[in-house]
Parts: structure tokens; sequence; C-alpha cells
């Protein structure tokens, strides 16, 4: 199956290994909103996934205060194996991310700091045992969560627009009325290559998003990032990051 040929060492070398400046961008605006949408006060809920979780730990850092269960969700075996190796005690490259959600004026990075010194207990307690499954699985599935993440999946798994469409509306049906997301997608992707294997995308651009996000997100703010400077995956022009909540 091509997703078990994704190889999650590579992957991580090229995007995740040091932080580049998009990535902090994301992040702090996917921390702000969640901490706008839970308040100053701590609010917690039950059930976060990340969906197409890939060797990412980002978008699980970031959902790591605001919920007591975070599922991650992943079709490829290798990076299963790699979920599964971060579970007792993540790799040092992910710090560089903790600390810029706990960072910030005043209050914004308060809940992720008041994790402690070692957010990786934290990380432990909370997050379970990786499941092997399919995106598209989702909207038949009968499980329901509080609050989601998906990065760089609904556009990055195939070429067609009805796919893409339909990706974006599994990880919406999955939430909770009211759960707030944050999903994040490459603008114009032409595809890409980890190692040597190539991987398909869909050319999608901020109004493909706005439309499949429609029927089902509410309070929905998209922010486009395409500093040249910040290209630093070849073959698309840009991120787009959708940030709201499911519709009542
Ligand atoms: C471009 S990678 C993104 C990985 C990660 N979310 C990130 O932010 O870097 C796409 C991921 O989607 C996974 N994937 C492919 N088909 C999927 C499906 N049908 N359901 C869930 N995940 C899938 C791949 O194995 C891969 O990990």
């Amino acid at each position: 199956m091509l997703w078990d040929t994704f190889d999650p060492d590579e992957y991580i070398k090229r995007n995740y290994l040091e932080i580049q400046s998009v990535d902090r961008e994301i992040l702090t605006r996917v921390r702000d909103h969640f901490r706008d949408h839970f308040g100053k006060d701590g609010g917690r809920v039950g059930s976060g996934i990340d969906v197409g979780a890939g060797p990412n730990l980002y978008p699980a850092l970031a959902m790591l205060p605001w919920c007591d269960r975070i599922t991650l969700l992943e079709r490829s075996e290798s990076n299963l194996r790699y979920l599964r190796s971060q579970l007792s005690g993540y790799d040092a490259n992910w710090d560089q991310f903790w600390e810029v959600l706990k960072s910030g004026d005043d209050d914004e990075g308060q809940a992720y700091a008041e994790l402690g010194t070692d957010p990786r207990v934290r990380f432990k307690e909370a997050v379970q045992e990786p499941v092997a499954g399919s995106l598209f699985d989702l909207c038949s599935g009968a499980e329901r969560w509080d609050l989601g993440t998906m990065f760089f999946v609904a556009e990055s798994i195939t070429t067609s627009l009805d796919e893409f469409r339909r990706g974006v509306g599994c990880f919406m049906s999955a939430l909770n009325p009211g759960a707030p997301f944050a999903a994040a997608f490459m603008e114009h992707s032409e595809g890409y290559r980890v190692g040597s294997q190539e991987f398909p995308a869909r050319d999608i651009d901020r109004a493909e998003v706005t439309s499949a996000l429609k029927d089902y997100a509410e309070g929905v703010s998209i922010h486009r990032m395409a500093n040249p400077k910040q290209l630093v995956r070849e073959g698309y022009t840009g991120m787009i990051l959708a940030c709201g909540r499911r519709k009542h």
C-alpha cells in the first residue's frame, strides 16, 4: 500500500527537525484559537483527535491542555510505528514546538506552561495508542470528538477534488457540535516527495477550503501564509490554516 512506503525519518528531516517560521505561525494561531475557545480558566473537554497525524506531533501538542484523551488516526503502518515510538517519551526536536506553545504575552501560553516542566508526562497520559484507520471511515463511524485537528491531509492524499471535499466533510463529521477545530492545507500543491517516493496532492485554494467547510463549520477564520521565504516544501504556493467550530 502506498501509504506504508511513507518514510517518517525522511519527512521529519525535511519538515520538523528544525522548526520553520511557517509552522511557528500556524502553531501560534492554533494555540490562540483554542485558548480563545476554552477561555482563560482552563476549560477542558473529554476527547481530541488528530486525523492523518503522520510523523507530526505538534497538532497533538497543541491540544494537550484542552482535552483528557487524544486519538491519533493514521493510515500508514510506518507512520503508526513512529507514533507508537513517541508515546513513552517523544524526541527532542518536538521541544521547539512546545516552546512556541507555552510562549507569548501574558496568558497566551499559560495553559501550556501550567502543564509543568516536562510536557512528556502529560503527553504520555493523554495520547492513546495510535489508531490504524482512514479519514473516510470517520463519516460512517459512531464516535465523535470534542476537539479536532487535521494538518496537510485532505488535499495531500489524493488528486481528486471530490475526495478532498469528502475528506474535509468526514473530518468535520467526526466532531461534536460546537467542537473547535484547526485544519491546515497546502495551497496549489502539485504533489510531494518523501525520500524517493512520490505522493499525490489535489490543487486547492482558499476558496475551495471555504467551500468544503461551509456546510459543517461556523465561526471560521482562514489565514493564508505565502511568504516566499517560508516556502520550505516544493511544488506549492503557500499554506492555508482554517480555525473554527463544528456547526450546531
Ligand atoms: C502530508 S502527510 C501529513 C502528516 C501530518 N499530519 C503533518 O502535519 O505533517 C499526509 C498523512 O495522511 C496519511 N493518510 C493517507 N491516507 C489517509 C487516510 N485515508 N486517512 C487518514 N490518514 C491518511 C498519510 O499516511 C500521511 O501520514
